[in-house]
């Protein structure tokens, strides 16, 4: 068995990178997944900035992540989903991380799978960078089982989290197909005042695609990541004009977790997500990720529909 450090340290990570992903984070990860274990899915009674409802969990990860990555010493920033700014941890620190400590919270008490996803960027703020300047990009999935799954450019790898606190290479340079054999297809609403993206769901069903969608985008990914195809989908609609999914805090580390397993990951015109500019910090877009040929053609299918309209609006 090849452990998580084991590994880093053979693929030539260096040095400080390799304790963020290979200590610090992981054991972020270990805690939030036992506060999964333990509370209950209630509300916290405060929102956050895009106005959602937080759980007392969503809260307490953000705390757990926060408190590793200031303990480290090795984070300058922070930014998370659940804040509505950055935060300094360490002026000297090589690193800034952006995260969203607990993604899909909503499934929390129908005890679904959900996660946390990591972004790592050099020291700074991220914003004027874009997806490309990621050094790594990791995200656990908090099912059954924990699992982690870590880029460092090189490869997109998976571990497990076993009885003695250790996270276990499980798979070594997932790979993802060009065409797909299932399909997630986010945001169905949209299909109701889009005609081309019932067509398209039309098209995949009558293809015989097999549907696999949580309702979480880190097991909805992780799915198409394990079983080497699929297409996961999020396009804006009227009620979301520039798409839900957050760029800096979703898109850009899962986009560069699938680019780097053989997957592609575009916006609603047909753009890398890895090429968009983070302007904000809490900016949006529509996503298409997952098997290049599959991503490609639903892109090309929507792209001159009104739901891409509405994602070029400034
Ligand atoms: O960003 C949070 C998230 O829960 C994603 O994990 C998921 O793909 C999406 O929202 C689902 O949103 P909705 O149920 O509103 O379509």
């Amino acid at each position: 068995m090849t452990t998580l450090q084991e590994f880093l340290k053979k693929s030539g990570c260096e040095a400080d990178l390799a304790k963020l992903i290979g200590e610090v984070i992981p054991s972020a990860v270990r805690e939030i997944a036992e506060a999964i274990k333990s509370q209950k899915g209630e509300l916290a009674g405060s929102q956050n900035i895009y106005g959602e409802k937080q759980l007392k969990l969503d809260v307490q990860s953000n705390q757990i992540a926060m408190e590793a990555f200031k303990e480290s010493g090795l984070v300058n920033l922070m930014a998370s989903e659940e804040l509505d700014e950055e935060v300094e941890a360490k002026k000297s620190a090589p690193f800034t991380v952006v995260f969203d400590p607990l993604d899909g919270s909503s499934l929390v008490d129908v005890n679904l799978a959900v996660g946390s996803i990591f972004g790592i960027y050099k020291a700074g703020s991220p914003i004027g960078k874009t997806g490309d300047d990621q050094l790594a990009a990791c995200f656990a999935v908090y099912g059954p089982r924990t699992t982690f799954v870590i880029t460092c450019k090189k490869g997109t790898h998976e571990f497990r989290l076993e009885s003695d606190d250790q996270f276990n290479l499980t798979n070594e340079n997932l790979h993802v197909g060009e065409d797909s054999k299932h399909f997630a297809p986010g945001n169905l609403r949209a299909a109701a005042e889009c005609e081309d993206y019932l067509k398209l769901t039309n098209e995949w069903i009558k293809a015989g695609l097999t549907l696999r969608y949580s309702g979480g985008m880190v097991p909805d990914l992780n799915h198409i990541l394990l079983k080497g195809d699929g297409i996961f989908t999020y396009p804006a609609y009227s009620k979301t004009p520039e798409g839900k999914l957050r760029l800096l805090f979703e898109c850009a580390p899962m986009a560069l977790l699938m680019e780097n397993a053989g997957g592609s990951a575009l916006d609603g015109e047909g753009a890398r997500i890895l090429d968009k500019r983070i302007t904000e910090l809490h900016k949006r877009t529509p996503i298409f990720i997952g098997s290049k040929n599959t991503v490609k053609r639903a892109v090309e299918a929507l792209r001159k529909s009104k739901i891409m309209v509405f994602s070029a609006l400034p």
